[in-house]
């Protein structure tokens, strides 16, 4: 099948057609969801959460994501591959922003890669755009400004709607090919899909996006802070328990293994 391109994006939007989108951090998984038909994947900086176990986005590294990256690049064949560019390696100035993106596009391969930016970073998209690298921006919840925000928090209610709107207008007119929004109130990503060109994916921002994204160990079940005393966002919706079917097939071999029943006759030489 052809090659999910940007303008597939657009074309989604234009003919109301929903789409869906995929962490994804290695070539097995990224194999998985591209075959079950998924357009897009993205090498999140979450892996700093799902992968490394940190407690926050800040500390992954551009090394340490395009490891994960050029992985999802090896496993999806038709999927649009979207990196994260990692806390750090594109805010002190666009032509940081264009070293690190073309690093991603270069040495991972991937088709385009994601800004967490808002009106004062719009030079940095317009600089990766002007490269000639396609760019998702990133608005609303930004995880890697948490501590800016003061925590994991729902952003642009009330009168702070105005700020998210300008973001965004500031952004589409960057170059960004689409716009990404967490954690903001259903109504404010209805108003962005209808006021701008490009498509957005929502995580947390109600059902007008003309995507929506998951990070696919929360979505799957493999992620279940509720064992640990934590618990998940709102906006996750658990699709399968992976974490039990896992626990299961693991308990099984172990039992099997203590009572010499694996390997049986059929795995042996
Ligand atoms: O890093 C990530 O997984 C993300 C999505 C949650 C949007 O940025
Ligand atoms: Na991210």
């Amino acid at each position: 099948p052809a090659r999910i391109r940007t303008h597939h994006l657009q074309r989604f939007k234009q003919e109301g057609q929903r789409f869906a989108m995929l962490t994804a951090y290695d070539a097995m998984m990224a194999e998985v969801f591209d075959a079950a038909g998924i357009e897009v994947l993205l090498v999140g900086d979450s892996a700093a959460n799902v992968m490394q176990g940190s407690a926050s986005t800040l500390s992954i590294t551009v090394d340490e994501l395009l490891v994960y990256a050029k992985s999802v690049v090896n496993g999806a064949k038709r999927a649009l591959v979207v990196a994260d560019l990692p806390f750090g390696s594109y805010q002190v100035s666009p032509e940081q922003a264009v070293h690190t993106a073309v690093r991603f596009m270069k040495e991972a391969g991937v088709h385009a890669v994601k800004m967490e930016a808002h009106a004062g970073l719009a030079a940095h998209v317009e600089a990766v755009v002007d490269a000639g690298i396609p760019v998702m921006a990133h608005a609303g919840f930004t995880p890697q400004a948490e501590h800016q925000l003061g925590g994991f928090r729902v952003q642009g209610r009330g009168e702070h709607a105005q700020q998210v709107l300008a973001d965004a207008a500031a952004l589409e007119e960057a170059g960004a090919f689409c716009l990404l929004v967490e954690m903001i109130p259903a109504e404010l990503a209805a108003e962005l899909e209808a006021s701008l060109r490009v498509p957005t994916i929502g995580i947390g921002a109600g059902s007008a996006t003309t995507g929506q994204v998951l990070v696919w160990q929360d979505m799957l079940g493999l992620n279940q802070p509720a064992q640990q005393g934590g618990r998940l966002p709102r906006f996750v919706k658990q699709y399968a328990d992976l974490r039990g079917i896992i626990t299961e097939a693991v308990q099984s071999f172990q039992s099997e293994v203590r009572e010499g029943k694996f390997p049986a006759q059929e795995h042996m030489f």
